[in-house]
């Protein structure tokens, strides 16, 4: 059977916020933020659905099998280590992220401002220019208050090997 050089992965995350926690989205402190995540790790609900999306291209599963939030080795792991190490386990079977693009759901406050900060964090942790990592904002209209979710693509590329 043809084996194509391309392959999309698909991340999605929430993390219920409660005052007086950081809310850390894509590797940057959000200033000002009413509430942050509830969270086992640092709560960054951009890097996880990332990191899932690269590992879920290749069918290699999810973030909670590689850092079980049971495990107290991983209690408050930054998330840019989960990245790392997801972004590792695809290079090492001969791919590459070509583009990202994130969607993140939080009412307040306003992220437009941060989205250049945030793509260019994300894409540094994935050796991309910033251009190829989009970033959305949405809110839930009123329905989710004390709720961020994020979704995230990727496509991936064959480099070598098979
Ligand atoms: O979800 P909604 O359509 O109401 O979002 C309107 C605008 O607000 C969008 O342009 C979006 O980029 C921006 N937004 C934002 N920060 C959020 C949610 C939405 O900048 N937390
Ligand atoms: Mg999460």
């Amino acid at each position: 059977m043809r084996s194509w050089p391309f392959r999309v992965g698909f991340g999605e995350d929430a993390h219920r916020l409660e005052a007086g926690r950081r809310l850390v989205l894509g590797g940057v402190e959000i200033p000002d933020a009413p509430q942050g995540a509830v969270a086992h790790s640092d709560g960054d609900a951009v890097l996880h659905v990332v990191a899932d999306a690269l590992l879920s291209g290749l069918a290699l599963g999810d973030i909670g099998q590689y850092f079980p939030d049971t495990a107290a080795e991983w209690r408050g792991v930054e998330s840019r280590v989960i990245v790392a190490r997801a972004l590792e386990l695809v290079r090492e079977r001969g791919w590459v992220p070509v583009n990202v693009a994130v969607v993140v759901t939080l009412d307040r406050p306003k992220l437009g401002p941060l989205r250049a900060q945030i793509a260019q964090r994300v894409a540094a942790l994935l050796d991309l220019p910033a251009g190829d990592v989009g970033i959305s904002f949405k809110t839930s209209e009123g329905l989710a208050p004390t709720y961020v979710q994020t979704r995230a693509t990727v496509l991936l590329a064959r480099v070598n090997g098979e």
